[in-house]
């Protein structure tokens, strides 16, 4: 069906079996090329690209049209299907070329500002400004089709399992929880403010006491928070509810998707279930929830063999711990050096770093050896499992969490150096077991570490009242690579318990009632037990792409500023609609 009115095949069509067809092609000039007397034009559209051949013996007026043809020019042409004399293996109609008979320019095109080819002289800048442009270029184009291959895999697996798709609104109230709201102003209601749905959470809570039991959306949300490679200030959610479900039932049917997507999407069978891991566990032997698991390199806790003995780093460290480099320990001093740098950036913040090396013969070399004997140095490596030719990189801090963070960051380096991340690997993890609250100390008060909705795990509900620190969630994230695709929880469903939880998270009754009175109504009317999830599905198309950075699949994403700079937007509004808003702006 891709005969329209200007066409009767695209550009990607056209094979040998073709040969000898009339054919019409419409698209865009992406080269000229004059050789002698025989002028080649390279037609492009969305599904490839086709030769086009004049030739000044046959018709030299013809030749002379094409001649003139500028990049990017939209161009008719009309001819025959014929076997190229030279084919060009690396595209899959390079077998055949067009001997044009008419050509008609449909529109003409100033000069691009950058080479609209795979690999571009556009900064980034540029190629956002002219998005339109950039997303002519094949490589960008794929990652649309690969998003779009996604959404219809996942509309069919849900629609398969009885899921039902429902639209929620855009704009509702702001429920400060979490991270800033973008507001709107409401010009009908002066004063008020919408809030854009950070995630439409608390709508699909309430059509679950709705009765609609499965649903799912494929949803816009907006979240104003500093940006960073994997976060845009607008993103899309696969959010999905289940009611009359316990934790089990959901890691089951979200990681059945998982599977459904790396099978459908990138030809890979995973078999068996996905490992589990709890997040204490995460943050002691990765110091992430969202650990990358494509390669080991756990860490060794060491106070009990290095401290007091004398190294005073050590001895009043809050935490010393390592991980063990296989195969580097034939870095040279400077390679060295350039780790110590790399943990001393300010972003990462620690004093030093410290190495032990085992050398052939299993004789350990420290930068320490001056502070401890050989017999404690062969306890490390033990501790490690280490041998000849490894590498162990330690670090130590006066607050165990930020020594955490800060190996979190070596690790990742060093998987980097050793070349351990590779893109085309894929390591799925659940992260289980998240705690309940987490401190705040700018807030001087517990902030729910998922949501406040969240239901804490059974057993620990009596330690709400004595120690809510330690009461854990039934809250679950899907880790892939290190990167978190999505996550979800069983959420309260008695209205009871949720008003516990806000008093908890310092809510007065007050405030609880008009931020989340609706909710708490609704469950006094018949809410049935509830769970879900949501998967972040911009994270899931750039890793399935091999992407470094969300923006790329996104058709028009916002800079790190958070500003749309083909739109020039945000920008400020006219004096006319301020008032008409009845706001004002303060300098
Ligand atoms: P959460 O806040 O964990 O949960 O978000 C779910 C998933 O959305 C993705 N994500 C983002 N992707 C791009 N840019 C962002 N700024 C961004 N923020 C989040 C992540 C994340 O795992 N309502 C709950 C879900 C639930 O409990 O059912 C929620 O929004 O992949």
């Amino acid at each position: 069906m891709t005969q329209t009115k200007y066409r009767t095949d695209t550009c990607g069509d056209l094979r040998m079996v073709d040969e000898g067809r009339d054919v019409v092609l419409a698209g865009w000039v992406q080269r000229v090329r004059k050789m002698g007397g025989m002028t080649f034009v390279d037609l492009r559209d969305r599904y490839g690209i086709t030769q086009l051949v004049f030739s000044e013996d046959s018709d030299s007026s013809l030749c002379a049209e094409a001649n003139k043809l500028g990049r990017e020019y939209v161009v008719q042409a009309e001819g025959k299907v014929m076997k190229r004399s030279n084919p060009n293996k690396h595209i899959p109609t390079g077998e055949i070329e067009i001997d044009v008979k008419k050509l008609t320019v449909l529109n003409e095109s100033e000069v691009p500002p950058f080479t609209i080819e795979d690999e571009t002289d556009g900064g980034d800048d540029l190629r956002m400004k002219y998005r339109y442009l950039d997303l002519r270029r094949t490589v960008v184009r794929k990652n649309l089709e690969l998003r779009h291959k996604m959404t219809m895999e996942v509309r069919r697996y849900l629609d398969n399992l009885g899921f039902l798709e429902v639209e929620t609104p855009m704009l509702i109230g702001s429920t400060p929880e979490g991270a800033r709201d973008f507001v709107v102003p409401s010009r009908m209601n002066p004063g008020q403010f919408y809030a854009l749905p950070q995630s439409p959470q608390t709508l699909k809570q309430l059509l679950m006491v709705s009765g609609f039991d499965r649903y799912f959306q494929i949803v816009k949300c907006f979240r104003d928070e500093d940006l960073r490679a994997d976060r845009q200030p607008e993103f899309t959610q696969i959010d999905c509810e289940m009611s009359y479900v316990g934790q089990e039932d959901i890691l089951a049917i979200f990681e059945g998707m998982a599977k459904h997507l790396f099978k459908e999407i990138r030809g890979i069978e995973i078999s068996g279930p996905f490992p589990r891991m709890t997040w204490a566990d995460a943050m002691k032997y990765y110091g992430s929830d969202k650990p990358d698991t494509r390669f080991g390199m756990r860490f060794v806790e060491l106070d009990g063999i290095l401290k007091g003995h004398g190294f005073e780093i050590f001895d009043s460290a809050d935490l010393i711990a390592g991980i063990c480099a296989k195969g580097a320990g034939a870095y040279t001093r400077k390679q060295i050096d350039q780790l110590t740098e790399f943990v001393k950036r300010p972003q990462i913040g620690a004093k030093g770093l410290v190495w032990a090396r085992v050398e052939a013969g299993g004789n350990v070399k420290s930068s320490i050896d001056k502070y401890y004997t050989q017999e404690i140095l062969q306890q490390v490596k033990s501790a490690f499992g280490a041998e000849d030719g490894d590498l162990i990189l330690i670090l130590s801090g006066d607050d165990a969490g930020r020594t955490r963070r800060q190996m979190c960051e070596l690790r990742l380096e060093m998987g980097n150096r050793l070349g351990l991340r590779d893109k085309n690997k894929f390591s799925c993890l659940w992260v289980v077991d998240f705690p309940m609250f987490e401190w705040s100390e700018e807030e001087g008060r517990f902030m729910a570490m998922h949501h406040p909705f969240t239901h804490p795990k059974d057993e620990d509900i009596p330690m709400l009242d004595t120690n809510p620190a330690a009461v854990r969630a039934d809250a679950y994230d899907m880790v892939i690579n290190g990167v978190e695709v999505g996550g979800g929880s069983i959420r309260i469903h008695e209205a009871g318990l949720q008003a516990k939880m806000f008093k908890i998270l310092g809510f007065t009754e007050k405030r609880a009632q008009e931020q989340f009175g609706f909710l708490m109504n609704a469950f006094k009317y018949g809410a049935p037990p509830h769970g879900g999830l949501a998967y972040g599905l911009d994270r899931w198309v750039s890793l399935f792409a091999g992407l470094d950075s969300i923006r790329d699949c996104i058709a028009f994403p916002k800079n790190n500023s958070g500003r749309d700079v083909m739109l020039d937007a945000p920008a400020a509004l006219d004096q006319s609609q301020l008032d008409e808003l009845k706001l004002s702006v303060s300098e």
